[in-house]
């Protein structure tokens, strides 16, 4: 019986290791793994290669502006020197937002890309989801957006301070509500200290000259970033509202306040 039970708890103790190894060739959805992505994207940027990507063989989606395109032929294809980048994780949703500013090249941008999986598995890449503006779209000019940007904080909230899922997704939300929902700028906790940066448009404190409904129509195919380690939503939409922009608006709250608000805005052509 002792070495039967032994043999037995042997083989479940086999089984458990042969189970751990067959899930651990599919990469875990941590903060880690995401960002890790995140940053093998921006490598990808910066050389105009895509090889080091691991892209699904099948269901991978690339989509820029909110329109299917070829990742061969996309932006993605064209090196850029990078100025500043940053990215945030959402372990919940198992997606990532990266943005950077590229100032200096013959065709400057400012950038904004979530990166989706299959499953939870981030070693299998099924969307990356970008939102580029550059020379003519709306407030664009990327050395302004620059100078504003490296000037801010986005290090890690305590613990005790981060705001919850929800409170975020509901910031996002309602920020996005405000051209059809004239009472939605009323539930947004504005920080007395906010800034707000749309392209290179600069308003400080942010709360100041809002939309108060007027429009008939909502923002539309809002897909989420939320990272309450940063504070932090990203969501891309079209803007409706204005009449169908491939936009990008990220919030960040500090101390339950919205600190700083950012727009990436293209005009869809
Ligand atoms: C992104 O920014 C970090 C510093 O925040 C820097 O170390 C890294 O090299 C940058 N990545 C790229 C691809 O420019
Ligand atoms: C295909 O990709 C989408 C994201 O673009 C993801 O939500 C979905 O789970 C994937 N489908 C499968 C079968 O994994
Ligand atoms: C991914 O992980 C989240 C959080 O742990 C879980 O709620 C969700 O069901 C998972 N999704 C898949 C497709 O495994």
């Amino acid at each position: 019986m002792v070495s039967l039970h032994f043999r037995l708890s042997r083989s479940v103790i086999a089984l458990g290791v042969a189970l751990t190894l067959a899930t651990s060739a599919a990469a875990e959805c941590t903060r880690e793994s995401l960002l890790a992505v995140a940053n093998s994207y921006l490598a990808a940027q910066t050389s105009g290669k895509t090889d080091g990507l691991k892209l699904a063989a099948s269901n991978f989606t690339y989509q820029e502006n909110n329109k299917k395109a070829d990742i061969a032929k996309g932006l993605l294809s064209q090196p850029l020197k990078i100025d500043l980048n940053r990215s945030t994780a959402d372990t919940v949703a198992c997606a990532s937002y990266s943005m950077f500013i590229s100032s200096t090249g013959s065709k400057p941008y400012v950038v904004g890309t979530q990166i989706r999986y299959n499953g939870n598995d981030t070693s299998s890449i099924a969307l990356i989801d970008t939102i580029h503006a550059t020379t003519g779209d709306l407030f664009f000019n990327a050395k302004k957006t620059l100078d504003y940007i490296q000037k801010e904080d986005w290090t890690d909230l305590e613990a005790s301070k981060r705001p919850s899922r929800d409170v975020l997704k509901k910031a996002g939300d309602a920020y996005l509500d405000m051209w059809t929902d004239a009472k939605a700028a009323d539930t947004i906790p504005w920080g007395t200290d906010c800034e707000r940066v749309e392209g290179s448009q600069y308003t400080r404190p942010c709360g100041g000259s809002l939309p108060r409904g007027g429009s008939a129509k909502p923002n539309g195919n809002r897909r989420y970033v939320i990272d309450e380690v940063v504070g932090s939503v990203d969501v891309l939409c079209s803007f409706d509202s204005l009449g169908n922009m491939p936009d990008s608006h990220e919030i960040r709250i500090q101390d339950g306040k919205v600190k700083y608000v950012h727009t990436i805005t293209a005009l869809g052509r």
